[in-house]
């Protein structure tokens, strides 16, 4: 039996033929929004079945529940200007569109004004706008949207043969046979550190279902593409391939560390894992949030109120003094011995054409990052 969906429905409003007669009002949807609206459709963010509600909305800002109870930790809310929000009305429809297309429709059961400073100080833990969420949050239009929507066209993709809906994951996991699933975020290459975490949860679990994300990141992240080439160089070398199952994840990064952590793991859960996976500083940025932060969030709530279990792993690395992959919990030495790269460093070191020790990544999968990153300035 597969594990709950979050919320115990999974939601599915994926509708190609609903009617848009008489629908005269359209919303422009931003990059952020048109993955949100299609992570709703297809039931990736269940038991959410639109953007949220001003009642939603401030019960999680200010909860991390919905207003029915449930655990949510990130808004998924519809922005617009004030000039737009004025043509509206609550109890109509409208379109939304991106790029001059009809992507779904919208029943606008609420109009607000949020207030953004308690938004980014509660969900991010910092109003600062160098932090790229909370400058992305201050960048969109100030006013909310809510209702309840219809996916009628889902966005072209990027990697087809790696996109599936929480249906199909949950399917494929059954066809394996897999009872356990740990589920893995990432929006880096993936490097010795989370090989080393990953294979110790693959031996408890029975499959690993990795799944990098691929929405809307900050500029200087390595691009989805570029990640793509190398994590199947990786899993073809290096990984059982009838213990892996690859797909994307087409949210946008929020960078809210650990109520971004949260709602990774819950989303995860409608995929069909049973495990999660959380590291150091997961879903961070700069010196936002402390190293476990994101670890310790979960202790805020009953386990069966999540429902997916997180397994939590310390600060990973080589060490040179034990000769392997090390954390903090089973290596004795000093800083001295341990091969530790922040992730500026390694794109800073990629992108100058210096190759980052293969005690840090796999040489393959340096190969590809460095051929990705020439041809991107070439470009
Ligand atoms: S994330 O922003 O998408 O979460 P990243 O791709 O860096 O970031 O990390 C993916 C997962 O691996 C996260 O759970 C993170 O906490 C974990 N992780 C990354 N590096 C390490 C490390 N050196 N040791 C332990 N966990 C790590």
């Amino acid at each position: 039996m597969s594990i709950q969906p979050h919320g115990g429905k999974l939601v599915y409003s994926y509708n190609p033929d609903a009617s848009l007669e008489n629908l005269e009002k359209e919303i422009q949807l931003d990059a952020i929004a048109l993955s949100d609206l299609e992570l709703i459709g297809i039931g990736a963010y269940s038991p959410i079945e639109g953007f949220f509600s001003k009642e939603d909305y401030e019960s999680v800002v200010e909860k991390m529940r919905l207003a029915s109870g449930i655990v949510w930790s990130i808004p998924i809310a519809l922005p617009v200007t004030e000039d737009v929000a004025a043509t509206l009305t609550i109890g109509e429809k409208a379109k939304l569109v991106f790029d001059g297309e009809v992507y779904g429709l919208i029943e606008i059961s609420d109009i607000y004004s949020p207030d953004k400073n308690v938004e980014a100080l509660l969900v991010y833990g910092t109003n600062d706008i160098n932090h790229p969420g909370v400058k992305k949050l201050f960048d969109r239009p100030n006013t909310y949207v809510g209702g309840k929507t219809t996916l009628i066209k889902k966005a072209p993709k990027q990697f087809p043969a790696f996109t599936f809906e929480p249906k199909e994951t949950r399917a494929i996991f059954e066809e394996k046979g897999w009872n356990t699933i740990v589920g893995f975020q990432t929006r880096n290459p993936v490097h010795r550190a989370h090989e080393y975490i990953q294979k110790i949860a693959l031996e408890i679990v029975d499959g690993l279902f990795l799944n990098p994300l691929v929405g809307e990141t900050k500029s200087d992240d390595i691009s989805a593409e570029i990640r793509m080439e190398s994590y199947q160089v990786l899993l073809d070398k290096y990984y059982p391939k009838e213990r892996v199952q690859l797909g994307v994840f087409l949210a946008a990064m929020r960078y809210a560390g650990p109520r971004e952590a949260i709602f990774h793991a819950l989303v995860r859960k409608n995929y069909g894992c049973t495990h999660f996976i959380v590291g150091r500083d997961h879903a961070g940025v700069g010196d936002y949030y402390g190293t476990y932060d994101a670890q310790k969030i979960f202790e805020q709530f009953a386990p069966e109120e999540i429902g997916i279990t997180p397994l939590k792993f310390e600060h990973s690395f080589y060490c040179t003094a034990c000769e392997g992959m090390a954390t903090t919990k089973t290596c004795p030495h000093d800083a001295s011995s341990r091969v530790i790269l922040s992730g500026t460093k390694v794109r800073e070191m990629l992108r100058s054409g210096q190759i980052p020790p293969s005690t840090f990544s796999r040489k393959e999968v340096v190969e590809v990052l460095i051929k990705g990153l020439r041809q991107e300035v070439h470009s």
